[in-house]
């Protein structure tokens, strides 16, 4: 028995660009203080420390209201100028925090989107749920990254957001215009475009334009589709996204874990995407029935990390959320031109943290209907989200 490399916790895990810095310490604490700031005289000075201390009123109230089970009917919080600054500050880095950790989990999915972009002279992205573009922020920050041969230009960019808040989105597009005019890579190359409408209307409205990814970033668990629509929904967008595929994000919680599990299965039951685990970035290394659908245990990983930027720090040790972890659950779906690479038939997805005291770690693994209980033979930590093969 071999146990793999951890494929969830890689050795050194270094995801956060260096314009990260640049974006989540001077660019958002600039626009949120120019923005939203209660008296004109406040508006062109330095973010500073009284700002903090003002602003962090709403990340408390914010973090109150997602850290409870999504009530039924959420309320519309980015109407509220205090929850959009709220999320800017803090909320918009913890996300992308997420995303950047899974671009770097599977950079096969990342390569496919450029590729796909580069092929067509156009890289499409669909943000559904887009809030501030928090998904389609930290693509950029990850291409800003990208070693590009001599005289090789990006391809054009076009982020197509789908939003109820056009506030929100509003904020999000100025910050990705500062990002573009700051770094030459960038400049003149990408563009947004607001849709204010319903997440499940963005199929109809893109018509024919082939994406090269879609994002539905932290949605599903605030927002369901009219049961009515929802299958034509998904069939349209899975076929119109080439590339990169779609990754739906949501947080670790059992409710909308337990619906990406759902829906999941639902798309190979359905064919809607042929039933072979090559259609799947991630997490799963099967196309059989999820184990996790139901019950007790519900599919999620925490990564290791240190989230950087000095207002984040700052405004986690008020919360007293230190973050040493990100957490989420995802589902990542490959295209139909660009595949995961087909997996050994013993190698299996560690899908819980160790349940044993002793030396020898007993963990569940991912296997179709009902989860696997595995003990290793070595002394060696496994931890929830490894490969291992059995
Ligand atoms: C938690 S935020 C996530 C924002 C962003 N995707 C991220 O990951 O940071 C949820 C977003 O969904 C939007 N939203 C809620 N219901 C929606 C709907 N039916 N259609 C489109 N957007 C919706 C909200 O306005 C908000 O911007």
């Amino acid at each position: 028995m071999i146990v793999k490399k951890p494929k969830l916790q890689p050795p050194s895990f270094a995801p956060f660009p260096p314009a990260w810095l640049w974006l989540m310490d001077e660019a958002i604490p600039q626009l949120v203080k120019s923005e939203y700031s209660p008296r004109e005289s406040w508006k062109d000075k330095p973010f500073s420390k009284e700002d903090a201390h003002f602003f962090f009123k709403g990340i408390h109230e914010l973090s109150e209201l997602f850290t409870e089970e999504r009530p039924k009917g959420m309320p519309a919080y980015f109407q509220h100028p205090k929850y959009r600054s709220a999320y800017l500050l803090y909320f918009l880095p913890l996300q992308a925090a997420k995303f950047l950790t899974l671009f770097s989990l599977h950079p096969a999915a990342f390569e496919a989107a450029l590729d796909h972009g580069r092929k067509n002279g156009i890289l499409r992205i669909a943000d559904l749920g887009s809030g501030p573009g928090t998904a389609s922020l930290s693509f950029l920050l990850l291409l800003l990254q990208q070693k590009l041969k001599t005289g090789e230009q990006l391809p054009q960019i076009e982020l197509d957001w789908f939003d109820t808040n056009e506030s929100i989105m509003k904020d999000g597009k100025a910050l990705v215009d500062q990002l573009s005019n700051c770094f030459p890579k960038l400049r003149g190359r990408v563009h947004v475009n607001i849709h204010v409408t319903p997440w499940w209307k963005s199929p109809t409205l893109l018509a024919q334009k082939e994406l090269s990814l879609t994002f539905m970033g932290h949605i599903l668990n605030e927002s369901s589709a009219p049961q009515r629509d929802s299958s034509s929904f998904w069939k349209m967008i899975l076929e119109q996204t080439g590339g990169g595929g779609t990754l739906l994000v949501e947080p670790a919680a059992r409710k909308p874990s337990q619906i990406l599990s759902f829906l999941r299965n639902q798309f190979f039951e359905s064919e809607l995407i042929e039933n072979d685990p090559t259609r799947l970035w991630g997490p799963c290394l099967h196309s059989g029935e999820c184990p996790l659908t139901e019950g007790r245990d519900w599919c999620h990983f925490s990564i290791p990390t240190q989230i950087p930027g000095e207002w984040f720090k700052g405004f986690s040790e008020a919360l007293s959320t230190e973050r040493q972890w990100v957490k989420f659950s995802y589902l990542w779906l490959t295209s139909l031109q660009y595949r995961s690479q087909r997996q050994h038939p013993s190698a299996r997805r560690v899908i819980s943290d160790s349940l044993s005291q002793g030396p020898k770690p007993t963990v569940l693994l991912c296997e179709p209907q009902t989860p696997g209980r595995w003990t290793s033979p070595t002394r060696n930590s496994i931890y929830r989200g490894d490969i291992v093969n059995i």
